[in-house]
């Protein structure tokens, strides 16, 4: 038999070996968000592991938490000209299928490795977070109170400073605690801070 003749005995048996494909209406994939989910990736990271310092992960992200930024975005509540399109998107596409989607896949932390003594100055500056954020940075999902563990460091110290400044979700009283808490401390402490949080595993 020629390289050729087996060639196409081998196609024709993949082909008779085919899965039809799925009735009309009926998702292809179990995990529906995936194939929504594409167009986050060019910012967020494949499977929405970010490995830039300046967006946010998304892989592992609560379920409930990732439902609130969405909507939050989406109504301007927290202003990002970034996001406000795509959370719209989101919203029109099915938010409960992607937050389900970005909660099951398996969080891989930055690779960006903060300097030493910057997170152990971060570490002593935490006692004042670990009330809402948890000792090991996890956050508290009944509270929507999100993990910080493993984030990039830039992200971290860019949604600090919004607190500070009061420019995330600028009309939510709820949030006042941590507002408060972050204008009391130094610029160059929440970059101590972002250092910490972004080494937590
Ligand atoms: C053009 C880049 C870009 C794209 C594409 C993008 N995002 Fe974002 N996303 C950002 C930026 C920048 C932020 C941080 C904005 C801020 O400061 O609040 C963000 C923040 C978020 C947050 C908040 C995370 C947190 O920890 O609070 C969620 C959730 C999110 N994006 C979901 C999505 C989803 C879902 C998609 C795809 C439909 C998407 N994003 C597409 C840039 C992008
Ligand atoms: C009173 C409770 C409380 C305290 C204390 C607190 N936080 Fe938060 N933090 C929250 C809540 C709630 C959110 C989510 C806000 C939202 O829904 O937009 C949050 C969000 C954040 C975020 C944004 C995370 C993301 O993915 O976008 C950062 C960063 C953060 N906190 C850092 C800190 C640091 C550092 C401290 C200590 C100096 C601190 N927080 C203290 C309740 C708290």
């Amino acid at each position: 038999m020629t390289i050729a003749s087996r060639l196409s005995v081998l196609l024709g048996l993949a082909a008779a070996l085919v899965i039809p494909p799925p009735a009309a209406g009926q998702p292809m994939l179990s995990d529906v968000g995936a194939t929504k989910a594409i167009t986050c990736s060019a910012c967020h990271g494949a499977g929405g592991n970010s490995r830039s310092d300046l967006m946010p992960i998304l892989a592992g992200m609560d379920a409930a938490y990732f439902k609130k930024q969405i909507n939050d975005y989406a109504s301007g509540e927290r202003p990002s000209p970034e996001m406000e399109p795509y959370a719209k998107q989101v919203q029109d596409l099915g938010v409960d299928a992607l937050a389900a989607h970005f909660a099951g896949q398996k969080t891989q932390p930055t690779a960006l490795r903060a300097d030493a003594a910057a997170v152990e100055r971060g570490r002593t500056a935490a006692a004042e977070c670990v009330v809402c954020h948890g000792k090991d940075g996890k956050g508290e999902k009944a509270k929507l109170i999100p993990s910080l563990a493993g984030q990039p460091p830039g992200y971290l110290r860019t949604q600090m400073l919004l607190f500070k400044q009061d420019q995330r979700n600028p009309k939510d009283a709820t949030l006042k605690a941590m507002k408060t808490l972050m204008k009391t401390i130094p610029d160059e402490r929440l970059s101590d801070l972002a250092a910490y949080y972004s080494s937590l595993r």
